[in-house]
């Protein structure tokens, strides 16, 4: 059973006096985050309306936790947005407006694989935050603060909420196949929208050079790169027993909500 979401807000995020290589100071892997985080607003929106379509009863504490913990990530991310709008990077606007077309379409016409692709996604990021979450040093730390505050308080909800959506599938009896099928498509759609956004980032930035280019492709897929991190945890999702809650971040996230100063669930 999940333990009930509790909605936070995040104080003293990202502004215009943060600087613009907030990942250590580094030109490759700030335009990598800063890609992941230009999806999520849309992305959010995407799991919310897929959620409530299914939901049995939408005023269930659970699932309006939920709603409220991913509008809360779509509004924050959205100022991280405007932020790189600031900086120039007006294609990003661009994505996002294909993006909620491609997405709002889904939602309508096709809702069980926008369900499907809900779990799957929210299996990612809750691989993200088990991350964050145990090594936030390999992590958060090389975040410029404004910017650790943001995604430590995200990747602590993504934990807490991980199963709603799943549950929220199961209770509808909703096929093995499709929640396959769907994360095979979320990680192969997830990589390449990161990649052309990625892409166009650095060479908008002027930082599409060979030796960037080559030292961040170690950074990401070298040893103890962050995808290597990422891609073990994977692969549970595909069998038939899978829960999300198999993997117990409980105790954790009661510690680092202390550490880190945030409401306890
Ligand atoms: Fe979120
Ligand atoms: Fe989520």
């Amino acid at each position: 059973m999940s333990a009930q979401p509790v909605i936070r807000t995040v104080t003293d995020g990202p502004d215009q006096q943060t600087p613009k290589y907030w990942y250590g100071n580094d030109p490759f892997l700030t335009h990598f985050f800063n890609a992941v985080s230009s999806t999520f607003p849309e992305g959010e929106r995407f799991f919310i309306r897929a959620v409530r379509h299914f939901a049995q009863d939408g005023n269930d504490p659970v699932i309006r936790a939920f709603v409220g913990q991913e509008g809360q990530h779509s509004k924050a991310h959205d100022v991280h947005i405007d932020l790189m709008l600031a900086q120039g990077f007006s294609g990003i606007a661009r994505f996002n407006r294909v993006q909620k077309r491609a997405m709002g379409w889904m939602n309508r016409r096709v809702p069980r694989l926008s369900l499907a692709l809900t779990v799957a996604i929210e299996h990612v990021t809750a691989v993200f935050a088990h991350e964050f979450l145990h090594h936030p040093d390999y992590w958060l730390e090389p975040m410029h603060p404004d910017m650790q505050r943001l995604w430590r308080w995200h990747a602590l909800e993504e934990a807490e909420h991980k199963a709603v959506a799943f549950d929220v599938y199961e209770a509808r009896g909703l096929p093995l196949w499709l929640r396959r099928v769907a994360m095979l498509d979320a990680t192969m759609g997830f990589l390449g929208e990161i990649f052309v956004r990625h892409s166009y980032l650095l060479i908008k930035d002027g930082h599409f050079r060979p030796a960037t280019l080559w030292r961040g492709l170690r950074s990401l897929v070298g040893r103890d790169g962050i995808l290597r991190r990422l891609a073990p945890h994977i692969g549970p999702f595909y069998h038939r027993d899978f829960h999300p809650n198999q993997v117990d971040d409980r105790s954790l996230l009661a510690q680092r909500c202390r550490e880190w100063g945030l409401a306890a669930p």
